[in-house]
């Protein structure tokens, strides 16, 4: 099965390694096994990194893949990078070059006029969440998800508001209207903005079918942003000694290794001093602050579970150490996402009713061998619904809570070396669970609308970008999904009233013809919360809906007792204490106090206590008895 010389080489290695049969080709897109020949036809058009996947034999008994394959034996392909994600409800297509239509075949309403009728730029802190529920969001966002799109229209496709770009069919570009309430006193006409990258814009599928967005990421969430989404790439991080991944130390700080050229990446580093950019593979670690801050994080989390299990069990090899280290790691990051941080958005008895939290702490196993393991298009998308509580502004404290300076989020994106001077990494992680979030008040920060991708952007409104993307990709109808999830038919204006308050009904009037016309983010920017919950009903439903496919779709979720390598039931009752405020303590810079709940402003209840009293997870669970006889 030899297809090319370097194929042949990397078979010959994996043979080696594992001593089984030489791995097979998929085809991303179709889940379907290539054939020699058609194989060939991906090298000849160079596509096989995009629309071929391949993989080797499953082995039922084998742990997580780093590459997500063999998640569902029956469907070995499913599960790795680059496959297709979930539908909800059938996308809306009408031809490849087109957006979606209003029902009477005309165009919708401008993005950016939708965006500056419905959300209104303001802001105003909440009085309860801190700001490291937005970070948190979307570092875990980019699990599942990629980063690449951004980075398109931010460095490699930069052309589609001027005179080449008209054409291109890559852009998507946002056109400000002449009312605009910000630039009807300016001459900016046009946002930049590329079509988010499709199994069709890479030659893997035919454009007769509607766009199918590709993503980096492998769809389980297994912090595939840290360790790697392919097995290649994750051995480069390794040091393959005592399981550590590779890092640097400067100033007395663990960083994860830096990249020395980064042309094109970290280009918002102001030289001749911020000069760090981490070298850790996905485009998200240097991306936005927030996917920043927790790769510094969650790639020392690394080092430091597997330190401590190293001096525990001081025969395990590097091998065992980096896996189980790696395991524990992705347990606890899932505990805290779904038990600590959803259940603030979503509510605490909503997703103990859906079955998204275990109603005890013991296992759970709800595996189903024909939920398979993908994230939906709605949710990924739902999830930008975020961007409207995001705040502009990251306020800096020292360690006694004492004011020290702001920085605006926006100038910091593609910057990573800003993090790594003037003690500034410090000062943002006591702002991150001090400072408020934006407000759920139908407002949206004007830097998020008006400059949200800093220096390499004069303008842009990626709230607008969301809903532009929107229509690209076809997504079905906000009534369409309210029917979905609430079983209401819509069929007139006044029938929204369910979900959404009058007055905000008659700005949807003003922007669309037909009730059936509004689009998925536009209702979820104005609809009431999910009662018992903060976010918006629909924003709700959906994620719950994604929340249960990836609880029952991976057969490598930590809470199983009979998945390969399961945790010990005592195991899993320390990683059920995983906190955020623990998380901080052993690998936030400067972090020697903190409240119990980090994601809640520190008060009455929930005062800022020292680290010695945060409940940490006990990793002599581990303890290996074969150690000690040796
Ligand atoms: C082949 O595809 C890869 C991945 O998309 C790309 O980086 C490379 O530039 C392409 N090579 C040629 C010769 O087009
Ligand atoms: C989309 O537009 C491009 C450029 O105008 C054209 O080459 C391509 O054939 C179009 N695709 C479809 C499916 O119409
Ligand atoms: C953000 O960047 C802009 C453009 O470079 C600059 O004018 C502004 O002073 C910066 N603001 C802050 C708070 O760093
Ligand atoms: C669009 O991108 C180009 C190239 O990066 C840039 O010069 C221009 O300022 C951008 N336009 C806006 C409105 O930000």
């Amino acid at each position: 099965m030899a297809f090319n010389c370097k194929y042949k080489l990397l078979t010959i290695i994996l043979t080696v390694i594992s001593g089984t049969s030489p791995s097979t080709m998929y085809d991303a897109y179709s889940g379907n096994v290539l054939t020699p020949e058609q194989y060939k036809g991906h090298i000849k058009r160079n596509t096989t990194f995009w629309c071929t996947n391949e993989i080797e034999p499953c082995n039922p008994h084998e742990g997580r893949r780093v590459d997500g394959s063999c998640n569902n034996l029956q469907h070995p392909s499913v599960g790795a990078s680059h496959t297709p994600g979930y539908h909800v409800l059938p996308v809306v297509f009408d031809g490849y070059n087109d957006s979606r239509k209003s029902c009477r075949g005309k165009e919708l309403p401008l993005s950016r006029k939708v965006r500056t009728t419905l959300l209104l730029e303001g802001r105003l802190p909440d009085q309860q969440i801190t700001h490291l529920l937005t970070y948190f969001s979307v570092f875990m966002s980019a699990d599942v998800l990629s980063f690449h799109d951004t980075i398109n229209y931010m460095i490699w496709n930069t052309h589609c508001c001027d005179e080449g770009g008209r054409d291109d069919p890559e852009c998507i570009s946002i056109k400000i209207p002449d009312d605009d309430p910000v630039h009807r006193f300016s001459s900016e006409r046009c946002l930049n903005l590329t079509k988010p990258f499709t199994f069709q814009s890479n030659g893997c599928a035919s454009t007769k079918y509607s766009p199918e967005r590709i993503v980096t990421s492998t769809p389980a969430f297994d912090l595939s942003h840290i360790y790697g989404n392919k097995l290649d790439n994750s051995l480069t991080k390794r040091t393959f000694k005592n399981g550590l991944l590779k890092y640097e130390i400067a100033d007395g700080r663990i960083w994860p290794p830096s990249l020395e050229h980064y042309q094109g990446i970290c280009i918002a580093n102001e030289p001749p001093h911020e000069t760090r950019c981490h070298d850790v593979g996905d485009d998200s670690n240097n991306g936005i602050l927030g996917t920043n801050l927790f790769t510094v994080w969650m790639w020392r989390h690394h080092n430091h579970i597997a330190t401590e299990l190293a001096t525990i069990n001081p025969c395990w090899g590097d091998e065992q150490l980096f896996y189980t280290a790696r395991e524990i790691n992705i347990a606890m990051a899932m505990q805290m996402f779904l038990y600590e941080h959803q259940p603030i958005l979503l509510g605490e008895e909503n997703l103990m009713k859906e079955g998204v939290l275990s109603p005890s702490h013991g296992y759970r196993d709800v595996y189903n061998e024909d939920v398979l393991p993908q994230v939906s298009l709605e949710y990924g998308f739902s999830l930008r619904w975020t961007h409207t509580i995001q705040e502009g502004i990251a306020k800096m404290y020292d360690t006694n809570g004492n004011y020290i300076k702001y920085t605006r989020i926006a100038n910091l994106t593609l910057r990573t070396g800003y993090l790594a001077v003037d003690d500034n990494i410090d000062y943002i992680t006591q702002g991150a669970f001090r400072q408020p979030t934006g407000n759920v008040d139908h407002a949206v920060d004007p830097d998020i609308a008006e400059t949200g991708l800093g220096i390499t952007q004069r303008l842009s409104d990626i709230t607008a970008s969301d809903l532009q993307k929107n229509r690209f990709l076809g997504i079905a109808p906000y009534v369409d999904y309210r029917r979905y999830c609430f079983g209401e038919v819509i069929r007139t204006f006044d029938d929204l009233l369910r979900a959404i308050d009058p007055e905000r009904i008659e700005l949807l009037k003003e922007l669309y013809d037909d009730v059936t016309d509004i689009d998925l983010m536009a209702g979820m920017w104005v609809e009431r919360p999910i009662s018992r919950g903060r976010a918006p009903a629909t924003f709700y439903c959906l994620t719950v809906e994604q929340l249960v496919r990836t609880v029952a779709s991976d057969r490598h979720w930590y809470e199983r007792h009979n998945r390969p390598n399961a945790f010990t039931i005592n195991q899993l009752l320390e990683i059920r204490k995983a906190s955020m405020a623990r998380l901080l303590c052993d690998v936030g810079d400067k972090v020697t106090s903190i409240q119990p709940r980090a994601f809640l402003i520190p008060g009455p209840g929930n005062e800022i206590a020292s680290c010695e009293k945060i409940p940490s997870v006990n990793l002599n669970a581990w303890r290996d008895k074969r150690c000690r006889s040796q």
